[in-house]
């Protein structure tokens, strides 16, 4: 079957410039970094050029870049290592996020505050999923230690004002850290510019090796190591280093910035192709998320009188490589907290589509996509009413 791969936002496949930069690491240049003799100090070399490059592309000089494993670790160390780090220095207690995190930010902040005594609170957000910075800063007070806001929604593309949210905490003195791990591979990020204390990637999302992040660190802001040993990553993340998918990384950003100017362009505009043939197409479809303040290769939807799991398998056994909700809710019949989150009842948000493109998405997929899309929605809803009839 001819397969079309619309799932972008899940994962990407890695670029052959990436694999090439690589290869070297996994076998002859095979040295540990700690080590002190010429193997080790080749893999030290490669490490620290792979950093440099990395605070180049983000202009970052204010910052340090703490290696991670990938974006729910970089999520973890951050919560995790500054709420601990700020209680201690201050006493305050409270973590705050927006209502649309992903799982690696809400499932961390709910055991801090199960297990470890702090308190979790969710910041509304309007029903195109983006905060309200009249709202954040009514919330702020002493007793928030963080605040961590998603940059751009992994299940409905929208992108938060994270610069003025970071303004807004900085003036009470809150730590601020934004997910940025869906919006690195669209957005062309200034770091000294957005000004934000800590900030997370993850390299598969654009065209990376899976497995290795960034945690960002603005230079003296507080953090507590979660993996203890080793003095790697200045002591902050312990463990030897991960030196091909590292070097990776660095190349997957960099081939990324390069072409993420024209790839938005000619993005936006199957994008907008895409969402305008799902509207006018099918009835009883409404698009979630903002309509334009979104991700450039993002289309999210939610269809009446449907379940979005059974559309995502319909779906693949017609050839289309979709998601419903995230990838992490796989098998979960549940409406996503996202959705919720945002004011979207149970019943409709049940039936949600997360379509996103990428470097190889094509008009031709697209078109084939809304032509065959249609059939199947009807298909689906007639079998739910026969269900609920019987
Ligand atoms: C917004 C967001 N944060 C965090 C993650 C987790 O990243 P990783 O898969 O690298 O652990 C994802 C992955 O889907 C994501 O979309």
């Amino acid at each position: 079957m001819d397969r079309i791969y619309l799932d972008y936002a899940a994962t990407t496949p890695v670029d052959q410039q990436v694999l090439e930069a690589m290869l070297p690491y996994f076998s002859h240049e095979f040295g540990n970094p700690s080590s002190a003799h010429y193997y080790g100090q080749q893999a030290d070399g490669a490490i620290e050029q792979a950093r440099r490059t990395i605070k180049s592309l983000y202009n970052a000089d204010g910052y340090d870049v703490i290696f991670t494993s990938g974006g729910s670790e970089s999520d973890n160390l951050a919560l995790r290592g500054a709420a601990t780090e700020q209680r201690k220095r201050t006493g305050a207690t409270k973590i705050l996020t927006s209502s649309v995190e992903h799982d690696a930010i809400t499932r961390t902040a709910s055991q801090l505050q199960q297990k470890s005594g702090f308190i979790y609170a969710k910041l509304r957000v309007a029903n195109n999923g983006i905060i309200d910075l009249s709202s954040l800063e009514e919330q702020l007070n002493k007793q928030v230690a963080l605040v961590s806001i998603i940059y751009a929604n992994n299940e409905i593309g929208s992108i938060n004002p994270i610069k003025e949210a970071a303004k807004i905490c900085h003036e009470k003195g809150i730590l601020f850290h934004t997910d940025a791990v869906q919006a690195a591979a669209h957005l062309n990020i200034d770091l000294n510019g957005l000004d934000v204390d800590y900030m997370s990637i993850s390299a598969h999302k654009l065209y990376g090796p899976k497995g290795v992040g960034v945690l960002f660190k603005k230079k003296f802001a507080p953090l507590l190591t979660q993996i203890t040993g080793g003095a790697q990553e200045s002591g902050l993340r312990a463990g030897t280093s991960n030196v091909p998918l590292i070097v990776g990384m660095a190349k997957a950003l960099e081939l990324n910035l390069e072409s993420v100017e024209t790839e938005n362009i000619r993005l936006l505009s199957l994008r907008d192709q895409l969402i305008t043939g799902v509207l006018e197409n099918i009835s009883g479809t409404h698009l979630t998320g903002d309509h334009t303040n979104r991700l450039s290769n993002h289309a999210s939807f939610v269809f009446e009188g449907l379940s979005g799991n059974d559309l995502l398998i319909a779906l693949d056994m017609a050839g289309f490589a979709v998601s419903s909700g995230s990838a992490c809710k796989v098998g979960n019949p549940k409406p996503s907290e996202v959705l919720l989150g945002m004011g979207i009842k149970p019943e409709l948000a049940i039936g949600s589509l997360r379509v996103t493109l990428g470097k190889f998405s094509k008009k031709e997929e697209i078109d084939r996509f809304i032509t065959a899309l249609p059939e199947i929605v009807n298909l689906l809803r007639k079998e739910k009413r026969s269900e609920n009839g019987r």
